[in-house]
């Protein structure tokens, strides 16, 4: 259940926020108050996220953002604080899945970019927010991993390692800021109905969620909204002795 105003007028930025999970957390930001700076590489899905939030009576900008590069995200936050005039809090989910197969064949170019994509992204989310976010005063941010932040599955090495990866880089960040009033933490997210999960399983779009393989306990896959509300949770002042957590949102995934 959203809350109306439990994130009102808090400046948050959503960095991987045209499709799945970040897009569906902007506009559950947006449902809960927050001032929502969406970025993101496909302007055209940007746009019209942003321009959605506003038609419904919230605030939003869209700025365009690759997060592997640092000066687009260092952009992406000067905007939010020029626009708004301060950040409260950031949500670091830019991520895929570029390289599968065994270990053995992984091209170097292509270990590179997918490093790149999930965990150099969160580097550089945090490099720029952490900052902005103390110099309003405190907030917090949160790195959506994976279950490949705590555990493997064969064929994924690439994208594991770069998930354990934003698990440690959140705990980094967690303890380097935590007397400045800025919590960081981690999701441990599995098996949502996105189309990155789609594409993983060879599954179109038309499919029903309830034909979906979701290698979980419940059986079945998460709606992105159920991630979002865990990110609002976070985001918000009810949360506020979270830091440094790896919070597990995968259907009992990591408990088995
Ligand atoms: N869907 C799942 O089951 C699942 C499970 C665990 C973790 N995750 C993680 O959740 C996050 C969101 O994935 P999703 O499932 O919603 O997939 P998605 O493909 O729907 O969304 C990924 C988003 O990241 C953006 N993105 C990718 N590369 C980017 C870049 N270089 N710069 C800026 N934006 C970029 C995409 O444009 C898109 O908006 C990812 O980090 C993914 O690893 C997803």
């Amino acid at each position: 259940m959203s809350d109306p105003g439990r994130l009102r007028s808090k400046v948050v930025m959503v960095v991987g926020a045209t499709s799945g999970i970040g897009r569906a957390t902007a506009l559950r930001l947006a449902a809960e108050g927050a001032v929502v700076v969406a970025a993101g590489r496909r302007t055209d899905l940007g746009e019209h996220l942003a321009a959605g939030i506003v038609a419904d009576g919230g605030q939003a900008l869209f700025v365009t953002c690759d997060a592997t590069v640092e000066d687009d995200v260092a952009r992406a936050v000067h905007a939010a604080v020029a626009e708004f005039g301060r950040l409260d809090g950031a949500v670091n989910n830019a991520g895929g899945v570029l390289a599968s197969g065994p270990l053995e064949a992984v091209d170097a170019q292509a270990w590179r970019d997918e490093l790149d994509v999930n965990l150099t992204s969160v580097f550089h989310g945090l490099k720029h927010q952490l900052p902005a976010i103390g110099a309003a005063g405190g907030g917090a941010v949160v790195n959506n991993a994976s279950t490949a932040g705590v555990s493997a599955v064969p064929g994924l090495a690439a994208y594991t390692a770069a998930k354990h990866g934003v698990v440690g880089l959140t705990r980094s960040a967690a303890l380097e800021w935590a007397d400045r009033g800025v919590r960081v933490n981690a999701l441990v997210t599995g098996n949502v109905d996105t189309p990155l999960y789609r594409r993983l399983l060879g599954a179109s779009p038309e499919q029903p969620p309830s034909e979906l393989d979701a290698p979980n306990p419940t059986g079945r896959v998460a709606d992105p909204a159920e991630i979002a509300g865990l990110i609002a949770y976070l985001l918000s002042d009810e949360a506020t002795f979270i830091t440094g957590a790896t919070m597990a949102i995968d259907g009992g995934a990591t408990a088995q």
